[in-house]
């Protein structure tokens, strides 16, 4: 199978046909425009493929997640975040002398200028964690002109290992604003991720020490989200650096497309309708019912997906820990036993299984978020700190790839026919 036969009216044309490793069959339509003049239409761009890429593979109807070539059961709880982050940046999982050389540069690079903390205090005390980090992310490139250059390798590796060290430290010090709180600074001693919790959870007049269940369980969550393809806030940081804007400001624009509620921020809505569900008397059914009401907008949170139709690995890797962290935290979670309430209900329920509706992997991460500690407005930057190694990966592949060109999709004008101006006083 190397061509595709497309015949519109009398014309037949051919088209190329590209198979994945993995057996996934495109047709090529990169000529068909030039070709014919005709474009293709495709909402949400379902059955789109605009890269070739070679960072992460899945298969949504078998429940498929693997970075690089690995398994997601193999490698979440077995690699650091770190670890994983090295293997999407870099194609390969590092040896130990690797390994330590790119905790060591993260690691000095985890401090933020000083003067960030004025962008900080312009924003009212309770702003949005994830606008105070778009816009804290996108700010760093102006502290960094010299490693700006989109086509300069050395520039990317510089602005890309800034980043997933500054990303912890401004999440912390939005989050101690928040609570006008005094920021606290990282400490090199301590891993990525206790170094993260150290600075959300200490105080600079105590000793705090971080828990290393709370801190593996995280480190865990981080590695669930590392890379997903081409989703939509991947897809946004592909087609912002398209036009060679540099690593910051495509990385905020892909955090922007993160906060959505049908994306990222799903896993706030879920903790925010179990809490419904809990404070209406822990009717499940009444739920279940409005999501499968067509004149209700409502959707049930955390179901569904646009690529897993059966499973999601994620959620089954995530619930497993639900349960262990919950344990071992020594807490007795209402909203596990609704989320479970909810989950054995939608699955047995027709609406759900005909539509291939499943938990998703933010079904559960709210409930261990909650347990950790972290308020709810805060569960979609973790989300943003877990993608950030994936956003970079297929930032950096884009950009490397000789074939990339400015993304801009073609429409079908269906607006009004040319007409004649008329003017104010005629109208
Ligand atoms: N609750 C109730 N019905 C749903 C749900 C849901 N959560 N999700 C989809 N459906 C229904 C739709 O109404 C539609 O029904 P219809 O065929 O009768 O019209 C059908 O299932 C297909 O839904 P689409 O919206 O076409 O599916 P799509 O692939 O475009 O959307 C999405 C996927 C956005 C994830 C959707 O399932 C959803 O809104 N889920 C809730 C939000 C959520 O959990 N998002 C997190 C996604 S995972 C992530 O970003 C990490």
């Amino acid at each position: 199978m190397d061509e595709a036969v497309l015949k519109i009216g009398d014309r037949e044309i051919s088209l190329p046909v590209i198979v994945g490793t993995e057996g996934e069959v495109a047709i090529d339509t990169n000529k068909l425009r030039g070709q014919t003049g005709i474009v293709t239409h495709d909402k949400g761009f379902a059955n789109t493929a605009e890269a070739l890429s070679s960072v992460t593979f899945l298969d949504g109807e078998k429940g498929i997640l693997r970075y690089r070539g690995y398994p997601i059961e193999q490698i979440a709880d077995s690699a650091s975040f770190l670890e994983v982050s090295y293997l999407c940046l870099y194609g390969e999982l590092p040896t130990s002398a690797q390994y330590e050389e790119f905790v060591d540069d993260i690691n000095h690079h985890t401090l933020v200028r000083e003067d960030m903390k004025h962008l900080y205090e312009a924003f009212p005390t309770d702003a949005h964690p994830m606008q105070m980090l778009a816009s804290a992310v996108s700010a760093l490139a102006t502290f960094y002109p010299d490693a700006l250059d989109p086509t300069d390798e050395k520039a990317i590796d510089i602005s890309a290992k800034r980043l997933i060290a500054k990303m912890i430290t401004l999440v912390a010090w939005g989050y101690k604003y928040g609570l006008s709180q005094p920021f606290q600074y990282p400490r090199n001693d301590l891993d990525y991720t206790s170094n993260f919790l150290h600075m959300m959870f200490s105080y600079p007049t105590e000793g705090y020490q971080v828990d290393p269940v709370i801190s593996k369980a995280l480190d865990v969550l981080l590695n669930l989200h590392a890379d997903h393809e081409q989703n939509c806030s991947t897809s946004t940081v592909r087609m912002v650096g398209s036009s060679q804007a540099n690593l910051f400001s495509s990385v905020a624009s892909g955090i922007h497309a993160l906060s959505g509620p049908l994306h990222g921020g799903a896993n706030q809505q879920v903790v925010v309708m179990l809490d419904e569900i809990i404070k209406g008397g822990g009717d499940v059914e009444q739920f279940i019912a409005k999501a499968k009401d067509k004149d209700d907008p409502f959707r049930l949170m955390g179901f569904g997906h646009r690529v897993y139709k059966n499973f999601d690995p994620r959620a089954r890797i995530i619930k497993s820990y639900a349960g262990d962290v919950l344990d071992k935290l020594g807490k007795d979670d209402p909203m596990l036993d609704v989320a479970k309430q909810l989950e054995e209900v939608a699955l047995s329920d027709e609406y759900f299984a005909e539509r291939k509706l499943y938990p998703n992997v933010d079904f559960y991460s709210g409930i261990i978020y909650k347990a950790m500690g972290f308020p709810v407005d805060l569960f979609t930057v973790l989300f943003a700190i877990g993608r950030l190694p994936g956003w970079i990966a297929q930032w950096k592949e884009m950009r490397f790839d000789p074939t990339t060109r400015i993304g801009r999709p073609r429409q079908i004008y269906v607006g009004e026919a040319e007409r004649k101006f008329i003017s104010m006083d005629q109208r």
